[in-house]
This record gives C-alpha cells, sequence and structure tokens, in this order.
C-alpha cells in the first residue's frame, strides 16, 4: 500500500461520533483494503473500561451504523487487532508522556517514525487544550507527516475561530491541519466538480447568462435529538450555513481550478467566499428568515415543540430554520438570487440543489401551450437520492402540438453497482493520504464566519417576535415563503423518486 505506517490517535475514542463515524468508516477502510500495511488506533478517553469491552461496544457500533450493516465476524477480529484503547485523561500532561512511550515503542517495532494522526472527536473547548498539550510533549512535530484532525464546529463567531486558528497555527503549519467539513466527502457533493469540471455541456450555461436562481434545500426530520447542550448554543445558521451549506455554494459558483491540488481548489472556493454579498444590519431582514419548530407531526407520529425537548430552555430563542437569499457579486453572478433553507422537524430529510435557467426569449406556442413552457430545471439530489435531473419540455405524442414536461435521469444506483462509500471513509483516507483538497483552510472558514456575522449579531439583539413558528412537519414558516415570493419565485420541492416522471 502506499500509505506510510500511520498511528491514528482518537481523543474522544469512546465518543459518539467514534462510534457512530469514526470506526465504522475505519472498519469499512480495512474491508475494502484502504489502511496502511503498518497501522494502529489509539482509542482515547476517560472511561474505564477493558479493551474487550471496548471492542464489543464499537463492534455493535458497526452493526448498527455501518452502511454495509453487519459487521462480518471474522473480519472484525481482524480489524480489532488495530484498536488500543487507552484510559487517559487528556487535561493532564501525564497522559501525553504515557502515548509518547507508546509511540516510541511502535515506532521500535515497525523500525520507522510512523505517521501520527490526531483526531480530534472531542468537544470544541478541548481542542486547545489538547493542542497546547500535544506542544508541550513534543509529539506532534513540525514534520508534514503528523497531522491534526478538527472537527466542526470550528469556532462559535469569527472571532473564536480566529483565536482557534491562531492558536493551532501556533503549533502547527497550515498544511498539518485537517479541518473536517463531513458534507466535502460525500459523493453527490464531490461530484459537483466531476459534473462541472468533467463535461463540455454545462458550463457554458453555469453563470448569470443562462440561469435565474439557484435553490439550495438541506432539511431533516429529526429534531434536536440528544444534542441540546450544543444545538442551543448553535442553532440552524452556526450548525449548517456557516460550513455546509456555504460549501455547496462554494462548488457551484467557483472557478474551474487549474487542477485538483488542495490549494488550487481551495483559492477558488475563496474567491467565492470573498464575493458573496455581505449582509448589513438594515437589510439582515430581507434576506433572512429563522424558525422553531412547534409540536406536530412526522410520518404519522406525534412529536414535541423544540422548547419541550429535554435539556432545552423553555424559552430558547435558538432557531431550528433558517432561510437566506444570498447573492455572489462578481462576473459571472452578478444578480443571480442564491435561496437556501435548512431545518430540523420538517416534512422530509433531503438534501437537492435546484438550478433554473431563464425562460426561452420568446414562445412560438399557441395560448393553451404556450404557459405550459416552464424554464428548464436542474435538480442535483445530493441525498438520500442520489443523482441529477434534467427537466425540460418534449412534445407530447400525438396528432397536434402539445407539451410535456419531462426528465433526463442520472441516478447513481442505476449506474453503479458498488455502494458509495461514506463520507468519513473517503475523509479519513484522504488525511492518510496527505491530501487537504476535501478540508477546509483557515482563510475559508473565517471568511465564512464573516459572512454570517451580521445575520447573527441581528437576530441575538432582536429576539425573535414568535417563537416556536412553524410546526413540526412542515416546510417551515410562512415567512420562508414570503422571503423567495419576493423575488417572484417559490421553493421547489423535488422529494419524489428520481424515477417517476411528473405528469
Ligand atoms: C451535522 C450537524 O454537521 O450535520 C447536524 O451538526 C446534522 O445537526 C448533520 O444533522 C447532517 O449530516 P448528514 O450527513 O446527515 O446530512
Amino acid at each position: 500500500s502506499e500509505l506510510q505506517p500511520t498511528i491514528l490517535t482518537i481523543f474522544g475514542g469512546d465518543g459518539d461520533l467514534t462510534r457512530r463515524k469514526l470506526i465504522p468508516a475505519l472498519y469499512n477502510l480495512y474491508i475494502d483494503g484502504f489502511l496502511p500495511g503498518k497501522f494502529k488506533i489509539l482509542s482515547v478517553d476517560q472511561r474505564d473500561v477493558s479493551q474487550d469491552d471496548y471492542n464489543k461496544r464499537h463492534y455493535e457500533g458497526v452493526n448498527q451504523f455501518s452502511r454495509r450493516g453487519k459487521a462480518d465476524k471474522e473480519k472484525w477480529k481482524e480489524f480489532e487487532q488495530y484498536i488500543t484503547y487507552v484510559q487517559a485523561d487528556i487535561t493532564n500532561n501525564k497522559s501525553y508522556n504515557q502515548l509518547k512511550s507508546i509511540f516510541s515503542d511502535i515506532d521500535k517495532e515497525w523500525k520507522v517514525e510512523a505517521s501520527r494522526i490526531f483526531y480530534m472527536a472531542v468537544s470544541p473547548n478541548f481542542i486547545e487544550v489538547l493542542a497546547n498539550h500535544l506542544n508541550k510533549a513534543g509529539i506532534a512535530g513540525n514534520s508534514e507527516k503528523h497531522r491534526i484532525v478538527v472537527e466542526k464546529p470550528f469556532g462559535h463567531d469569527l472571532e473564536s475561530a480566529k483565536n482557534l486558528n491562531k492558536v493551532l497555527q501556533g503549533i502547527f503549519s497550515e498544511s498539518q491541519i485537517y479541518r473536517i467539513d463531513h458534507y466535502l466527502g460525500k459523493e453527490t457533493v464531490q461530484n459537483l466538480m466531476a459534473f462541472r469540471f468533467a463535461n463540455a455541456l454545462f458550463e457554458p450555461l453555469w453563470n448569470r447568462n443562462f440561469i435565474q436562481q439557484i435553490q439550495i434545500t438541506v432539511s431533516e426530520n429529526v429534531g434536536v435529538e440528544n444534542r441540546a447542550a450544543y444545538y442551543e448554543q448553535a442553532g440552524a445558521v452556526r450548525d449548517m450555513i456557516q460550513n455546509h451549506i456555504l460549501q455547496l455554494i462554494c462548488l457551484i459558483g467557483m472557478e474551474p481550478p487549474v487542477d485538483l491540488q488542495a490549494n488550487s481548489v481551495r483559492d477558488k472556493k475563496l474567491e467565492v467566499l470573498h464575493a458573496i454579498r455581505h449582509f448589513s444590519e438594515d437589510n439582515v431582514y430581507v434576506n433572512a428568515v429563522r424558525g422553531q419548530y412547534d409540536k406536530g407531526w412526522i410520518e404519522g407520529n406525534k412529536v414535541k415543540a423544540y422548547r419541550e425537548e429535554d435539556n432545552i430552555n423553555k424559552e430558547s430563542l435558538t432557531e431550528t430554520f433558517a432561510a437566506l437569499r444570498f447573492f455572489i457579486d462578481n462576473w459571472r453572478w452578478q444578480g443571480v438570487p442564491i435561496f437556501v433553507r435548512t431545518g430540523k422537524r420538517l416534512q422530509e430529510t433531503t438534501s437537492y440543489i435546484t438550478i433554473q435557467f431563464k425562460e426561452v426569449p420568446h414562445k412560438i406556442f399557441p395560448s393553451g401551450v404556450r404557459e405550459l413552457v416552464h424554464p428548464n430545471l436542474m435538480v442535483i439530489s445530493i441525498q438520500p437520492q442520489m443523482g441529477i435531473r434534467i427537466h425540460f419540455q418534449a412534445k407530447k405524442t400525438g396528432l397536434d402540438m402539445q407539451l410535456k414536461p419531462v426528465d433526463m435521469i442520472f441516478n447513481y444506483s442505476d449506474s453503479y453497482s458498488n455502494d458509495p462509500p461514506d463520507a468519513y471513509e473517503t475523509l479519513l483516507n484522504d488525511v492518510m493520504l496527505g491530501d487537504a483538497t476535501l478540508f477546509m483552510r483557515s482563510d475559508q472558514i473565517e471568511e465564512s464566519w464573516s459572512i454570517i456575522m451580521p445575520i447573527l449579531d441581528v437576530w441575538a439583539s432582536n429576539p425573535p417576535q414568535k417563537f416556536p413558528n412553524y410546526p413540526s412537519g412542515s416546510w417551515g414558516p410562512p415567512e420562508a415563503e414570503a422571503l423567495i415570493a419576493h423575488d417572484g419565485f417559490y421553493w421547489h420541492t423535488f422529494t419524489e423518486p428520481l424515477d417517476i416522471n411528473p405528469n
């Protein structure tokens, strides 16, 4: 394997992310033969638990969360050999000396200085502490082969993100820092670049001359789940827009990079962020709508209002829904609105992007038929459906000229027989390969925060008039409809299966 000998240390090694995402992803990488020949996982956490019990718990985690379903017992037994559970307090110096001696034992055994990857799957307030300890113990070195992986949220606002960058960059070089945005690891999100830059067909149309408007919906029908402590402080804008959705806008809006090198791609994305029109105090209300879910119905089950959920403030002002209008002020996109909406407890769990093209300049069809000439629509489905559909008009079979909207459809499951890897498989593999293309650079993070800060500030100083303001199971508050109706549009709902043509 081309991968260098690697020791992956997971801080928060017994936590939720490790159980749901990291261990299942590593297990799948093992099954597919993508782990380094020499490999070790050190799971560091506080809990007093035996290696056996740790393994059992994570075996069950794999059964529950792996995309492949139940683990193969034999394969798991082999995979298990990689894992060492290290009980340690990450705020204590001693723990890092303990790690240091583990590293040197392994290096001796392997007769090489292994690449050390430190995955910080811990609450954000520990990241600085961890980084400082790694530095003091001298175990994360200055070599590019040692890397740290930082989970979101990266900061709570622009200032804290800047501070965190400063701390990390004081210890590591930027090329050692891998800031995760797991959306970038999704197949359909990576495909945005393939689709745009591996085809000559669409790119000539990909600008203000042909595109009328763009919409992004990232909706979930789950509520706050068991993440009250985090979510109360975050809300929908911090949780989804600052990171995932702004990255989607970058991928749709960016100029072609010269190659796929990490910095070539990230430079082009940064240009998009720079060009996004900044909100100002007096226009936040025209461009941004917030919501909070009330009780309601999800798939036939009665669900609670946000304020009634466990550990949520009874008068919480946290938004669980946000709808925003963005503009990219540059040559390519001037005047094309990008409408974005995201939220919890919405009608469906679905993510898709729609590109609406301009009207034909002149409709030649007789009245009665003319009205059916709708603008072309491209729907890029990110999940759970994966594919692209192009919606256009065709002549209905028959003696006279009647029109019918039809679709050209690309569906992943029709085109590929293999199950797509989970985002974390892709991203962990990239970290081991040292490829930072799908990770956030410090300047991207800061620019993203600076885009949304005016919204957060205005909202914070003007409490919402009426929360809760949308029933669970709806598509959000009526103000979200008004936001888009103001420009003469409506939200595209494209949730029917890709292989069915609407009549
Ligand atoms: C996370 C958010 O980053 O993304 C969650 O913190 C959200 O609130 C999740 O549920 C959605 O991820 P996915 O991969 O299920 O779309």
